[in-house]
């Protein structure tokens, strides 16, 4: 009897030796719809994934369409991947690796982001359309291959190029801490997005807004999606149209007694969001992929790009609750001439929760009776790492980034970062441009490139951005979390005002109208790393700046071919798709290129759409 419990002990535990020295090797491929760590129903609940004694590779592929579709009940044509909206929820573990084949069906060019994601040593996944990478032709497919290394938390991944984002190219991306230290306070988790929703194709929407003399503001939106889904008055819809009135609105259904941890992201183009559930406080633990101390708020503000974590406790009777976005109408500029200024647009955004066992009906629960500051981010003083981490307290490197708009020459508005607007080069990105066998210096970039370069190894870097316009801009920047050092009135940042102790970190902070932020972070990650305003229309009007991260390290470090490979072939440049060897432009190439026409060197492509992102 005890012999044979011994031997079987040491049977079963053969075997599980066996089990785990098999799994280092294994990889995960996608395995269709019915994948958990590729969820495609955004409202089903998931729990942690499985642990691997070592990390593995999780294989995606992304298929982009155009697909029509009614998120808010009026018919269009969705920039989707695989045939949904919003895109796929893509999840991992600590450490994982991600291979995902972009297919690009969409007639169009496109390239994906991975919004939060440091992409160390991979600066040229990061997905940039005329910093990191040549853009994705139609019919073509791209790999992007990269470990997020140690980050965990919430992120998401849209089109880089264009607005293309807007048009519905935008998903969930997760990465799970087996060490999570608030594992213990949920039982499951759910992913909501909030975005905006336009009814007219972004193209379209840039062509108005970018066209000489115009001097509205953003487009208004037609609606605001809960997880994909909204409402539109389809009475107002042009005559033709394909509208269904009553659309189903979002519908998160839990289990009385259980916690939830809902990753909520804004994914709007523009639009923030106050958010709140009735009667459910929200119990913040983590911050862009950073945790922190729990707080509990009952309504949360959420900027364009921002993500946060919230621990909701179905502890109410079982019945149904109303979940509020709401676009704040006062932090959306408009004047008659603005685009879209008769949408029907209902700022009041809902979706439902429901616990189990409630009848399928609207809820009759009043909103929260409590104001709070409109247009702002969560007072970044309440935001407390867990566990703490000092910011940096010198700096090696100090940039200041006053922002403005004013119209060019030819009388299209322009968003510009110290008096410039940013004009991409998408058939020469910044890396080809920077790394090894690329042929410039970073000072040889044109201006209108917007470069704030640094080649401090071990140094730390502070930014301050001056807004000198009266509305409020939601910075993001990649490659880094960063420690919000403070913010102010006016347009000298006030270094007094600063924390030093315990900042707020994230990767994308507002910075109010007519104010100062100031940010810090370390440097230790090479790269081009993009810092913009999330405000897709922003964008395109030349609100980017990229930040050249320590380039003689890049200068070292070489593309992978295949990435370059989708570059258009350069005649001036006959190692377009040779990484390895190096050619240079002659001083007068450059010249000539400085001084001529802008880009025209770099514009290849007849049939680019609109500028880039
Ligand atoms: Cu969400 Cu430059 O990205
Ligand atoms: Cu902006």
């Amino acid at each position: 009897m005890r012999i044979t419990s011994i031997l079987n002990i040491i049977i079963l535990f053969s075997l599980c030796a066996t089990i785990i020295n098999a799994v280092p090797t294994f990889e995960k491929r996608q395995e269709g719809p019915s994948d958990p760590d590729f969820n495609t129903n955004i409202f089903t609940s998931f729990k942690p994934l499985e642990t691997t004694p070592s990390p593995i590779t999780r294989e995606y592929t992304l298929v982009l369409a155009r697909t029509p579709l009614a998120p808010d009940g009026f018919q269009r044509f969705v920039w989707t991947a695989n045939g949904q909206y919003p895109g796929p929820t893509i999840r991992a573990n600590k450490g994982d690796r991600f291979i995902i084949h972009v297919q690009n069906n969409l007639g169009e060019f496109a390239t994906i982001h991975w919004h939060g994601l440091f992409q160390k040593t991979t600066t040229f996944y990061d997905g940039v359309a005329g910093l990191t990478q040549c853009l994705i032709q139609d019919g073509t497919t791209f790999t992007y291959n990269f470990t997020a290394g140690d980050q965990y938390g919430t992120y998401w991944w849209h089109s880089h190029y264009s607005a293309q984002y807007a048009d519905g190219l935008r998903g969930p991306l997760i990465i799970h801490d087996p060490n999570d230290p608030y594992l213990n306070d949920y039982d499951e988790e759910f992913v909501m997005t909030l975005s905006d929703w336009h009814h007219t194709e972004s193209e379209q929407l840039i062509k108005l807004r970018m066209s000489p003399g115009y001097t509205g503001f953003n487009p208004i939106p037609d609606a605001g999606l809960i997880s994909g889904r909204g409402r539109y008055d389809c009475s107002k819809a042009p005559p033709g149209s394909n509208c269904t009135q009553d659309n189903p609105l979002a519908v998160y259904s839990v289990e009385k007694g259980k916690r939830y941890r809902f990753r909520i992201i804004n994914s709007s183009a523009e639009a923030p969001y106050t958010f709140s559930i009735d009667q459910h406080p929200l119990r913040i633990i983590e911050v862009e992929g950073e945790n922190i101390k729990p707080i509990s708020m009952n309504k949360l503000n959420i900027a364009v790009g921002q993500r946060y974590s919230v621990i909701v406790t179905a502890d109410k009777d079982v019945s149904n609750f109303w979940i509020r976005a709401t676009i704040v109408k006062q932090c959306i500029h408009v004047s008659p001439q603005t685009i879209n200024i008769n949408s029907a647009l209902n700022y009041q955004v809902t979706g439902i929760l429901r616990y189990v066992g409630a009848p399928d009906e609207y809820p009759n629960t009043q909103e929260w009776d409590e104001k709070i500051l409109n247009c702002r981010d969560v007072d970044h003083n309440l935001l407390k790492l867990n566990p703490p981490r000092p910011p940096p307290q010198t700096v090696t490197d100090n940039f200041t980034l006053v922002i403005t708009f004013a119209p060019t020459q030819d009388g299209v508005g322009h968003a510009m970062i110290n008096g410039s607007p940013f004009i991409p080069e998408l058939d020469d990105p910044t890396t080809n441009k920077l790394m090894y066998g690329g042929d410039e210096t970073p000072d040889q970039l044109d201006k209108d490139q917007n470069a704030f370069v640094y080649d401090t190894e071990n140094g730390a870097v502070e930014i301050s951005l001056v807004n000198e316009n009266i509305a409020p801009h939601p910075f993001h920047l990649h490659g880094h979390n960063f420690f919000v050092m403070g913010h102010g009135d006016g347009n000298t940042p006030d270094p007094s005002q600063f924390n030093l102790v315990d900042p707020a970190v994230r990767d994308t902070v507002t910075v109010l109208g007519n104010s100062w932020t100031t940010l810090r972070y370390y440097i230790d990650n090479p790269g081009i790393w993009a810092f913009h305003c999330h405000i897709e229309w922003h964008v395109e009007m030349g609100m980017l700046g990229q930040v050249v991260e320590r380039p003689s390290e890049l200068k070292g470090d070489p593309i992978p071919p295949q990435i370059k490979s989708i570059c258009p072939p350069d005649p001036d440049d006959n190692n377009n798709n040779q990484a390895a060897a190096p050619k240079r432009r002659t001083l007068n190439f450059t010249k000539d290129k400085r001084t001529g026409s802008i880009h025209s060197l770099h514009h290849k492509y007849k049939f680019i759409r609109g500028s880039a992102y």
